[in-house]
C-alpha cells in the first residue's frame, strides 16, 4: 500500500451564527482573550460584535489587538505579544482575513516565548508551543483557519514569509454572513487565493489520494461561484457559505501538501508591487498548470470550471487588475520573484516535475502573454 496520512487538528464549527452560539466553547480557553483584528473589517461585517456578545456571556474577559495590516509585519506581531502580555491574556483569537488570522497565531506563539525576541520567530526547530488559538474567517481565500501556516512581512529578508512552525487553531467558527460585507475585489483577490490553493495541493509531489478528495471537492464547489466572482450573480447566503467551504477546503488540502511554485514566485510581487496575495499568486497560475502532467491539468482546470489554460488566463484577467507599473519595474519584480523560489529549494520540491531556473522564469512571464 502506498505510505498514506492525514492530519488536521483543528476543530471547525460551521453553523449560521456560530460565534454568538460560541460561548461555551470559548470559556473553556481562559479567562481572558486577546482579539486580533485589521482595523476596519471586524466593525463592519459584525464579527467583533457577535465575538464580544459570546465571551461576555461566557464571562471571559477580553481585549482588542486591531493594528494588523495587510501582510502583516514582524514588527506588528512583537507589538501586539508586548500589549498581550502587559494584559495577562490566556488565548489569542484571530477574525478577519488571512493577515489576522496568521498574526494571532505568531502573536500567540510569542506570547508562550515572553522571553524572546523576534528571530525566534524565524528560528526552525524551536519550541512551537503557543497560546491556543481561534480563529474566525471573513473572507474566502486564505484557510489558515484549518491551516499551520503564518505568513509574515519580513524586512530583513525584504520578502513574505512563512514562519516555521506549525500554528493550527484550536477551534475554527464559520460563518458565511460575514462574507457578505466583503466588495467584489476583496471576493476575486481572496477566492482565487482558495483556487490556488485547490490547484496547488492537487499538483503537488505530496498530494495524496485523500488530499485530492478534499481538493476534488473544493474545487467543485469553488466553479459554482464562480459567476460571483464574475459579476453575473449576486453574493447571497447560500454562495457566502459555500465560498467559505471551498476556502476551507483549500486550507484543509494545503495543510496536508503544502502549496507550491505559484505561492513560492508570488511573495516577492506582494512584498515589492503590494499586489494583493490572491491575485500575485494565480498570476503564476497559467504558467504552472501548462508544466504540470497533461492529464492533472486538464482534471484540475475542468473541475474548477475553466476550458482550457488561456480561458482561465482570460477570466483571472477579468476578475483581478494588476496595478499599473513601468514594464521595467514588473520585470525586475518577476526576476526577483524566480530568485526567491529558486533559493528555496523545499517550496520547488513540491511541483511534482523537474524545475530549474529556466522554467521558473516560463512561469514567472507567462500571465503577460496568456
Ligand atoms: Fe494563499
Amino acid at each position: 500500500m502506498k505510505k498514506d496520512s492525514f492530519y488536521m487538528p483543528a476543530r471547525v464549527l460551521c453553523q449560521d451564527d456560530v460565534v454568538r452560539k460560541s460561548a461555551g466553547e470559548l470559556k473553556k480557553f481562559g479567562r481572558k482573550a486577546l482579539i486580533v483584528t485589521g482595523k476596519h473589517s471586524a466593525d463592519r461585517c459584525g464579527v467583533y460584535a457577535d465575538l464580544c456578545a459570546a465571551l461576555e456571556e461566557a464571562g471571559t474577559q477580553y481585549c482588542r489587538f486591531s493594528d494588523v495590516e495587510p501582510n502583516p509585519s514582524v514588527q506588528t506581531i512583537m507589538k501586539a505579544r508586548d500589549y498581550g502580555l502587559e494584559e495577562g491574556v490566556d488565548f489569542v483569537i484571530g477574525a478577519g482575513g488571512g493577515s489576522p488570522m496568521d498574526a494571532a497565531k505568531a502573536i500567540a506563539l510569542m506570547i508562550r516565548h515572553a522571553d524572546k525576541g523576534a528571530d525566534y520567530l524565524y528560528t526552525a526547530g524551536a519550541d512551537g508551543s503557543t497560546l491556543p488559538v481561534v480563529c474566525i474567517p471573513t473572507t474566502c481565500g486564505t484557510g489558515s483557519e484549518v491551516t499551520g501556516v503564518s505568513v509574515l512581512s519580513n524586512d530583513k529578508l525584504q520578502t513574505k514569509k512563512s514562519i516555521p512552525f506549525k500554528i493550527f487553531p484550536q477551534l475554527s467558527l464559520i460563518d458565511g454572513k460575514y462574507l457578505q460585507y466583503a466588495d467584489r475585489r476583496t471576493l476575486c483577490n481572496t477566492g482565487f487565493d482558495a483556487l490556488a490553493h485547490l490547484f496547488e495541493s492537487y499538483i503537488n509531489s505530496s498530494a495524496t489520494q485523500m488530499s485530492r478528495l478534499i481538493a476534488e471537492d473544493g474545487m467543485r464547489i469553488w466553479k459554482n461561484n464562480l459567476p460571483v466572482l464574475l459579476g453575473e450573480r449576486e453574493l447571497d447566503a447560500e454562495s457566502a457559505e459555500s465560498l467559505m467551504k471551498a476556502a476551507m477546503l483549500g486550507g484543509m488540502a494545503i495543510a496536508h501538501t503544502g502549496t507550491s511554485l505559484p505561492h513560492g514566485l508570488s511573495y516577492a510581487l506582494t512584498y515589492h508591487l503590494n499586489v494583493p496575495h490572491g491575485q500575485a499568486v494565480c498570476f503564476f497560475m497559467a504558467g504552472y498548470l501548462e508544466a504540470a502532467d497533461p492529464d492533472d491539468c486538464a482534471r484540475a482546470l475542468e473541475l474548477s470550471g475553466f476550458e482550457s489554460v488561456e480561458q482561465f488566463g482570460e477570466i483571472y484577467k477579468k476578475c483581478c487588475h494588476l496595478p499599473d507599473v513601468p514594464r521595467d519595474v514588473l520585470e525586475k519584480t518577476l526576476d526577483a520573484c524566480t530568485a526567491d523560489l529558486a533559493a528555496d529549494p523545499a517550496k520547488c520540491a513540491k511541483a511534482p516535475f523537474t524545475v530549474d531556473r529556466e522554467l521558473l522564469g516560463r512561469i514567472a512571464y507567462r500571465s503577460l502573454t496568456v
